[in-house]
């Protein structure tokens, strides 16, 4: 019995060590040079290539090695009648909810501002409303979006979130639903996207939503980049629609050089860099599951395909 690791663009000692360190006894391999594809039972995945999961006739349940699960759905050959988990872990709300923090301070301070002026030596100085005052809309309100809105909310913004069903967190106000979607961003100084993406998502962050946005609010997205209509940015930063955006997913990862992204002054890029999976704070959890899994017992963070999250 084996536990698969299937990931192209990570490093994976730090992954095995962690996975061993919390059971010594675990037989792990790592895609493509695993010994034999019949005693694969878990796989634990990142970004794997198209079909490939088909090649195990004994798998028993896939594992995500981050919080989303997308790459997953995009996998015509997926097998879908096994259990999905993903992560869920404190580190990734809490590095998460950090890059939030800074992107929302940048803004909120006007950094990006005195960023252009300084470039034209310009002093001038601005009088930024205060943090009471400043609507920080949340939309997507999971693990991630709940523990970001509530210490944004402790910190002392006005905190609103959206998601598409209720949801109750404190200090929060909060909206569900298409329906009131109108409504949540038509407040938002500052729009951060911690959506899943799914069917419904997929685009949600266009040039309608923007020019609900009140004039010169600001995008941070960190869910990813297929939310993003690309050249709607563009459009809405042109037009003084929206005043900046700071980006750490895009629909082509690595970005590409020559993307207009990267010479438009208006925009913070980052790497897919804001939440980061440390392999020894989520090993626990994952080899927790692998021995519920052998045991026949219920799976944690177990994942709705349909749903999409
Ligand atoms: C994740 C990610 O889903 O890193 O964990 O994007």
């Amino acid at each position: 019995m084996s536990l698969l690791i299937i990931c192209n663009n990570r490093k994976l000692d730090r992954w095995i060590d962690a996975l061993k360190a919390c059971d010594a006894s675990l037989d792990v391999q790592i895609w493509p040079d695993e010994n034999s594809k019949e005693a694969v039972e878990f796989a634990l995945c990142w970004k794997h290539p198209e079909g490939i999961l088909q090649e195990y006739p004994n798998l028993r349940c896939v594992c995500s090695m981050g919080a989303g699960i997308d790459f997953m759905l995009n996998d015509a050959r997926f097998p879908r009648h096994l259990p999905v988990i993903r992560l869920i872990d404190p580190s990734l709300a809490q590095s998460m909810y950090e890059y939030i923090l800074t992107a929302v301070m940048h803004y909120f301070r006007e950094f990006d501002i005195y960023q252009a002026q300084q470039k034209r030596s310009n002093w001038r100085v601005h009088f930024n409303k205060p943090m009471a005052e400043t609507n920080i809309g949340v939309m997507g309100l999971g693990k991630l979006g709940e523990y970001a809105s509530s210490r944004l909310a402790a910190m002392g913004f006005h905190v609103t979130g959206w998601a598409r069903s209720e949801k109750s967190i404190k200090g929060v106000r909060t909206f569900a639903g298409d329906v009131a979607l109108d409504d949540f961003v038509s407040t938002a100084d500052m729009l951060v996207c911690l959506l899943p993406l799914t069917g419904q998502t997929r685009g949600i962050l266009n040039i309608d939503l923007f020019n609900k946005m009140p004039k010169g609010s600001c995008l941070i997205n960190v869910a990813r980049g297929q939310h993003l209509i690309e050249h709607d940015l563009i459009s809405a930063l042109d037009a003084g629609q929206l005043r900046g955006a700071c980006l750490d997913v895009f629909s082509e990862e690595p970005l590409p050089a020559e993307h207009p992204f990267w010479g438009n002054e208006k925009i913070i890029i980052t790497p897919h860099s804001s939440s980061i999976t440390d392999p020894a704070s989520v090993a626990p959890q994952i080899v927790d599951n692998y021995h519920r899994m052998q045991k026949g017992e219920p799976l944690m963070n177990q994942v709705d395909l349909k749903r999409g999250y």
